[in-house]
């Protein structure tokens, strides 16, 4: 089986790609990156180990997707994901995001290729999101279990970011509908772990553990500034052996929208989320608490995995222990990566 990961030297793919290498027989894996992203060309370094070959080009140029050889299935893992750059950058987040998804449903019509689509949590619409907890000044801890599934409301503003995710999975959708093209689409939501070089914006978890490790700065952004916000947090292994477990099966399961996340077994706030980087690392940092509130922030996201959980008999099995201790432990025995963190 042919593989092309696109997005494949970022945070998930370069982790799906080798962890698809090292367990099918038979496959040939090669990602597609413009090595846009601050820390992919280190991940870029890790895929040659495994011999897996990197096409180092713009997702928006289809003619030369178009040129490269046959794949049998495309997992897209290509986007800007940060949600405020994507108003900041509209053009180059509806190129890379929706752009990049509809060059990529052209391969596989040519290639007569199966798409397995990274997409977000974020795809749900803010407004309603922010229903769950109406406070504006988040002062005390957030007690709700509310848990979203695929049925929640997309119908009104999500962001730039969520739009062009939400506006792929239309894409896909209607390329299926018009041919062979088999699809999943699942609906992520924060993803962690090694090998993730995060930022305020986007990868908060290791970037969290990072700054506390390194001693850098650190801001409680909007809801009043207290960390109380909460979201739930998937490991990137369970991720990696969910999209396993979908490749082998998409014969007989396709066409369908899953949201996957931890859970609320895993969902944190940032206050806690502090606490447990000042055991892992020793150090205490002082955080500053910046008032104001996005217009594009959520104080809460809790997925429900029901659906995933009872189509592939398959559950999140780090919590968020692991997924801390994991990213320590990757960012105590790689000490040329710090400099990504400043
Ligand atoms: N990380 C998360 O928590 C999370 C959660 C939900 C969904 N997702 C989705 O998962 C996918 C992967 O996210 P990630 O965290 O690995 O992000 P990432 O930024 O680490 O990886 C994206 C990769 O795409 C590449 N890229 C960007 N623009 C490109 C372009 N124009 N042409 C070619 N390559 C380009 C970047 O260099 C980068 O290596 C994205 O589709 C994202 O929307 C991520």
């Amino acid at each position: 089986m042919k593989i092309l990961i696109t997005g494949g030297c970022g945070f998930v793919g370069s982790n799906i790609a080798i962890f698809l290498k090292k367990r099918l027989k038979n496959v040939n894996v090669r990602t597609l990156d413009n090595l846009f992203r601050k820390g992919s060309k280190i991940n870029r370094l890790r895929l040659k180990k495994f011999g897996i070959k990197n096409y180092n080009f713009d997702i928006k140029n289809y003619k030369k997707i178009a040129g490269l050889s046959k794949f049998d299935l495309i997992i897209d893992c290509c986007a800007e994901p940060a949600i405020e750059l994507s108003h900041r950058e509209p053009d180059r987040v509806f190129n890379t995001n929706l752009i990049g998804t509809f060059n990529v449903l052209k391969k596989c019509l040519k290639d007569n290729a199966n798409i397995i689509f990274l997409s977000s949590s974020r795809v749900y619409s803010i407004p309603v999101l922010r229903k769950i907890i109406k406070k504006k000044n988040i002062s005390k801890p957030i007690k709700s279990r509310t848990k979203i599934n695929e049925n929640f409301d997309t119908s009104s503003p999500s962001s730039l970011y969520g739009f062009t995710k939400l506006g792929s999975e239309k894409l896909i959708q209607e390329f299926s509908f018009m041919s062979n093209i088999k699809y999943i689409i699942n609906r992520f939501g924060v993803i962690a772990g090694p090998w993730q070089f995060g930022k305020q914006d986007q990868g908060f978890v290791s970037m969290w553990v990072a700054r506390h490790m390194f001693k850098n700065k650190l801001s409680y952004i909007g809801f009043g500034g207290h960390g109380n916000q909460i979201r739930d947090i998937i490991h990137i292994d369970d991720v990696c052996k969910i999209i396993l477990i979908q490749i082998k099966q998409i014969k007989n399961k396709n066409n369908n929208i899953f949201n996957i996340g931890g859970g609320i077994k895993n969902s944190i706030s940032l206050r806690d989320l502090t606490s447990k980087c000042i055991k892992l690392t020793g150090n205490k940092l002082s955080i500053t608490k910046i008032k104001k509130t996005s217009k594009f922030d959520i104080p809460y996201f809790v997925t429900d995995n029901t659906k995933i959980e009872k189509i592939y008999k398959w559950k999140p099995m780090k919590n968020i222990k692991n997924i801390l201790d994991d990213i320590n432990y990757w960012l105590l025995n790689n000490p040329k990566i710090r400099k990504y963190f400043k």
